[in-house]
């Protein structure tokens, strides 16, 4: 497993190994992910145990993913979605998710997720219009980081009151509390913390899951 969470590679092992029972579709997603040097990219088995508590939690029967990769925390939240379930996921790289649309279809829940191709910020436009205003449940965010922002706005707007967005990587790599970082993802990261920390059409909490989770529920 890539080492991706600010805690010892030990700790990442024991919880991603050990703590957590990963199905058998999960472990050959993640082993084969695996082989790309992207693969830091991927969300910890403990994080997408996490995602899926939180989608379960809120009774989630409509979702929407930015950043989908090879599937993986796609696969965590499709498969608790209520009855009728559907997860629309927002990604650019044919090359990656024709991984995930293979392992989705092997863990049978291919036809509960919509694979939109193209940038997040057209494809959550159009989700606007077409499906409306405060019709999803659910939002998870882990893209461009300089696209949070976008990405967060849009997918207040799409969430019913009581719904819950979820943003990745708010602590990256614990760079974010050096002051002397000013590269514009980390800047951005920062940013999107603050906002929604004080943001009163949310209630805010930052999760030291990983490399850092922001969860924003809609008022
Ligand atoms: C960190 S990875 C997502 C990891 C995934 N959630 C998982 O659990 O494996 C980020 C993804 O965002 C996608 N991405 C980058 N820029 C994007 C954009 N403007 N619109 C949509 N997707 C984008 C990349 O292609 C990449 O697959």
């Amino acid at each position: 497993m890539a080492h991706r969470s600010m805690l010892s590679e030990a700790v990442d092992r024991y919880l991603g190994t050990v703590v957590v029972h990963e199905s058998r579709v999960q472990k050959r997603l993640r082993a084969e992910t695996a082989e790309l040097p992207e693969a830091g990219m991927q969300i910890g088995a403990d994080q997408g145990v996490f995602l899926a508590f939180l989608a379960r939690l809120i009774g989630a029967r409509r979702a929407i993913e930015v950043g989908t990769f090879t599937g993986y925390s796609a696969l965590a939240v499709a498969n608790v979605l209520s009855p009728g379930g559907h997860l629309v996921c927002c990604d650019v790289s044919e090359k990656w998710t024709s991984i995930a649309r293979r392992y989705w279809a092997e863990a049978g829940i291919a036809d509960r997720i919509e694979l939109r191709l193209a940038p997040a910020r057209e494809t959550l436009a159009e989700l606007l219009k077409r499906d409306g205003p405060g019709s999803y449940d659910f939002a998870f965010i882990d893209a461009d980081k300089t696209g949070y922002d976008a990405y967060y706005e849009a997918c207040l707007e799409l969430l019913r009151a009581n719904g819950l967005i979820a943003i990745d990587n708010v602590l990256w790599s614990g760079t974010v509390a050096d002051p002397a970082d000013k590269r514009p993802d980390t800047v951005a990261l920062r940013a999107i913390t603050a906002k929604i920390r004080d943001d009163p059409r949310v209630d805010a909490c930052l999760v030291s899951i990983g490399d850092g989770v922001m969860l924003a529920r809609k008022r």
